[in-house]
């Protein structure tokens, strides 16, 4: 099977990668060895492939990667501080919104999806920010407190952002 080069920014890096016809978004990053984003259902039913897409949450499963082309991606590995986690990592952290963890990094880049156009959601928003994805584990109220949690913290972090920046 002949393969193309694809060119997308994959957490702030511009990459080539060759891939094979029919490929997906989530195979090629998985096969950049970004991990963190899971392959669940592989069939648009689970949200655990979640990435940001140009700032949009998408399932990277049902996405061929030559659709995307050029595209900006955002994974669970560019959300991650170098030390250190995300505001929203915290809060579903000490908020125990995770237990096996497989659907986390989903529920956790939907709701960076979220927050990056509404800061201040409401929980019905985030309701419909998380209503693609699925969690088997933990039942989804811990999760909801989560994401209102992430938001807030998120809030905070900017304000502390700009008061250093005075
Ligand atoms: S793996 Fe993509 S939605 Fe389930
Ligand atoms: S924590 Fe196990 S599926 Fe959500």
């Amino acid at each position: 099977m002949k393969k193309a080069v694809v060119e997308l920014t994959i957490n702030g890096a511009e990459r080539q990668m060759l891939v094979l016809p029919g490929a997906t978004l989530l195979d090629t990053l998985r096969d950049q060895g970004l991990t963190g984003t899971r392959r669940g259902c592989d069939q648009g039913a689970c949200g655990a492939c979640t990435v940001l897409v140009d700032g949009r949450p998408m399932m990277s499963c049902l996405l061929p990667v030559e659709t995307v082309e050029g595209a900006r991606i955002e994974t669970i590995e560019g959300l991650t501080p170098v030390e250190g986690l995300h505001p929203i990592q915290e809060a579903f952290l000490e908020g125990f919104a995770t237990q096996c963890g497989f659907c986390t990094p989903g529920m956790i880049m939907a709701t960076a999806g979220l927050l990056a156009t509404n800061p201040e959601p409401t929980r019905e928003d985030a309701m419909q920010a998380i209503s693609g994805n699925i969690c088997r584990c933990t039942g989804y109220v811990a999760i909801l407190d989560a994401v209102l949690d992430a938001a807030r913290r998120v809030r905070e972090a900017d304000e502390r952002a700009k008061a250093r920046a005075a």
